[in-house]
This record gives C-alpha cells, structure tokens and sequence, in this order.
C-alpha cells in the first residue's frame, strides 16, 4: 500500500518514530510534516535522535490561531493527496495536525487510519479533545493505546475498525531506554542527582494562556524547596514573560529553567526524577512508564489509567494542592501493563494490510 502519514508536532514525531519502521517494511511511506512545530528543539532534533526519515513534504505551516493553522494546512495536505494518490491516510495523536490531515482526506474518499485513537478528556473547551473526537469519527482504522480507549469509543457508536493494540509511546520510550541512559548527559550537565529532583512541563493553553493559572502554578514552583528542572515550551516561555512570571521562576536558585529537550534527555530526565509536575499527556504516560508519581497540571487527565495506585494525581493549577502533592503522593499500587507490551508499533503494522 502506499500511505501518507501526517505528523506536525513534538509528541507525533516520538509516536512515528517506530510505527513509520514497521510501516516501512511491507508499504511505501509517505511522510508529511505539516510545519505545525518548527523550531529545531521542537522538530529537528527528534528526526535526527530518533532516526526518523526526512519527511517527504514540509508545508511549512507555522504558528497561527486554530482557525488559521488548521486551515492553512488542509489545502497544502489537499495537494499532496492529489499529486501522491495514497490508498491510505495515517494521522497520530490530537493535534491541529491530526484533524487537519484527517478530515482533508476524509473529504477526497481516502480511509483514515488513526494512532492513538480513543482517549477521552470529556471537555469539549480543550482543543486536543476536539481534535481527537472529530478525528475518531471519521476514521476508518482506530488505533487505541488502552482498553479505556475502546470502551470510550465503543460508548461513541464507534466499533468497526477499531484495534486495541497497546499505546506506541511506551515502545518508543522501551526502544530508547538504553540509547537514552548511554547517550544523555543531562544528569550531570545540570547537576542532578538522582530522585533528587522535579521534573516540570507545562504547555496547555488552559495553564500558560490563563494569568491567573500560571501565576498560581510559579507560586507553588517557587514555593518548592526541591530541585527542580523545567524545560520550556516557547509557548510557556512565551507567556511567563508576558505576565512578568519569568524572573520570579528565574530568580529561584534550585530552579533550572532551560529550553525544551531533545526526547534522548527527557527520559532521562522523567526516569530519574522524584516526581514529575506535569500537564503534557506523553509525560504523564512516561512517568507511569518509569515508575515515577506524577502530578498532572490539569482537571482532568486523558490518561485514567495512570490515577490507579495513586501514581498520578490531579492537581489543576492550583498552588496548594500542587505544594501538597509534592509533600504527599506516595503510590501505594504497583502499575499494571494498561499501555501494552511494548509492540503497539508491529500490531499497527501487521493490522495494515492491503
Ligand atoms: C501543540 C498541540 C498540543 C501538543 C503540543 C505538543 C494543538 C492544538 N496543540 O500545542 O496538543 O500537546 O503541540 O508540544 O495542536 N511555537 C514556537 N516554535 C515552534 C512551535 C510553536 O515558538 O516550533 C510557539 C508559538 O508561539 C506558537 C505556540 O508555541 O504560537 C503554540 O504552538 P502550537 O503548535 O500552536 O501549539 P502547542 O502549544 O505547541
Ligand atoms: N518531551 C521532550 N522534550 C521536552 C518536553 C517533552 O522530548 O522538553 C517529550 C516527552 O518526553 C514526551 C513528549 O515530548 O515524549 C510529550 O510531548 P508534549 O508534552 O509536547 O505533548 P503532549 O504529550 O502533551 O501532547
């Protein structure tokens, strides 16, 4: 078969990395990035750690509203589905690249094959929860990562073409492992000692766009007495400075605020944290993975799987329940293997047949 996969952000490039390999062995792979992310320490480093292939097309979309980029980035999709007449469409995760991709193709009758088909937030006001439920439901081929994931598609009408095949970030995260442990020097670049540590990442819109959030979120950081390692997503950098937090955050002695990290170095740095502050979906993940107590900087988590046992808790951003978690969160269960065994990749692989 010949099949054009769509990625476009950070998470999607880790997700491809081994699916597009097994893709690679039996089918012709098309590989598009719609530009959606495209700072080097967002895009190009994950290419070259990963060993993923140069995409085919760059179409160079950019930063832009909802509206705009998703817009911006059907008509150039639009074009390569012509000129390359694929017999199928991959798309991963709930980016503005995945609806883009998904519905582009949808509109010229090709089938839509989905990674990670299936998480569920249940609020409409967060864009990745759009994304993921517009995408779902056009959709010919569902990839879940969890048997939560079924169920919640199974609730939505949706059960023809759906495949549980265990969630592709836990086989990048096992492939990587060791490459990660012999290659990463960021332990001792910055310092750290093992379990000694926080790990933070924030970049929903709802904490970094929202004053009164990320305010709450330094204060409870600054408040901390832990070490504690922040890589920066541009967008929160972005808005720190805006609301005048990032001096406060900086000014802070144990805090290492540094620019986002290649995916080698982020799980080095989610394995041998103490606890991992979190809103990122794949962090929180990582962290079960790890066997590392998470707090989510969120509502709600589209992961459920990882509050059992007490290894994920859901803090929002409010500073003393943040403070508190830090304190307290102690799992007292063991993490069971809800994410699969590691070989969703092969499963998505050997589901794609012509
Ligand atoms: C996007 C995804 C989110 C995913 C995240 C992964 C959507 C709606 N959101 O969020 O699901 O978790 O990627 O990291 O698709 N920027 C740069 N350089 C870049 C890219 C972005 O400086 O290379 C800045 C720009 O100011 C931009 C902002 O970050 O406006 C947000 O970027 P965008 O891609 O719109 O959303 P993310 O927050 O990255
Ligand atoms: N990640 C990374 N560098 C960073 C922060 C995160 O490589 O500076 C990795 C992280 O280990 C995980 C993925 O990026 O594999 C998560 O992506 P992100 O948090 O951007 O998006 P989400 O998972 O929330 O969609």
């Amino acid at each position: 078969m010949k099949i054009v996969s769509i990625v476009g952000a950070r998470p999607q490039f880790i997700k491809a990395a081994l699916v597009s390999r097994e893709l690679r062995k039996a089918h012709q792979e098309i590989l598009v990035h719609t530009g959606q992310h495209y700072d080097a320490g967002l895009s190009q480093v994950f290419f070259d750690e990963l060993d993923i292939p140069e995409p085919a097309y760059n179409l160079g979309v950019g930063s832009d509203t909802h509206g705009k980029q998703t817009g911006k980035m059907m008509p150039a999709i639009e074009a390569v589905l012509v000129k390359e007449g694929p017999d199928m469409v991959l798309v991963y995760g709930d980016t503005n690249s995945t609806l883009a991709g998904a519905v582009t193709a949808t509109k010229l009758g090709l089938p839509v094959a989905h990674v990670e088909a299936g998480p569920r937030m249940f609020d409409k006001s967060v864009p990745e929860e759009v994304n993921r439920v517009l995408t779902d439901h056009i959709s010919s081929l569902l990839f879940a990562p969890t048997q939560t994931a079924v169920d919640n598609l199974n609730r939505e009408g949706i059960s023809r073409g759906v495949y549980l095949t265990g969630d592709v970030m836990l086989d990048s995260f096992l492939y990587f492992s060791e490459m990660a442990a012999r290659k990463s020097r960021i332990l001792s670049d910055l310092r750290l000692r093992k379990k000694q540590y926080l790990l933070v990442t924030v970049h929903r819109a709802r904490n970094t766009d929202n004053r009164d959030n990320l305010e709450s979120i330094v204060t409870a950081l600054s408040s901390l007495e832990e070490r504690i390692v922040f890589p920066l997503h541009p967008r929160t950098r972005k808005y720190l400075e805006l609301y005048g937090q990032y001096d406060r955050l900086a000014a802070s002695a144990s805090i290492s605020l540094i620019p986002p990290v290649g995916y080698l170095d982020s799980i080095v740095l989610a394995r041998n944290a103490s606890k991992v502050l979190t809103d990122s979906g794949g962090l929180q993940k990582e962290a079960y993975f790890s066997g590392v107590p998470c707090i989510t900087i969120d509502e709600a988590t589209s992961w459920p799987e990882t509050l059992a046992g007490g290894w994920n808790t859901l803090a929002g951003a409010r500073k003393q329940d943040i403070i508190t978690a830090v304190r307290c969160l102690e799992p007292s269960g063991k993490q069971t293997a809800v994410f699969g065994d590691g070989n969703a990749s092969q499963k998505i692989g050997s589901y794609l047949t012509p």
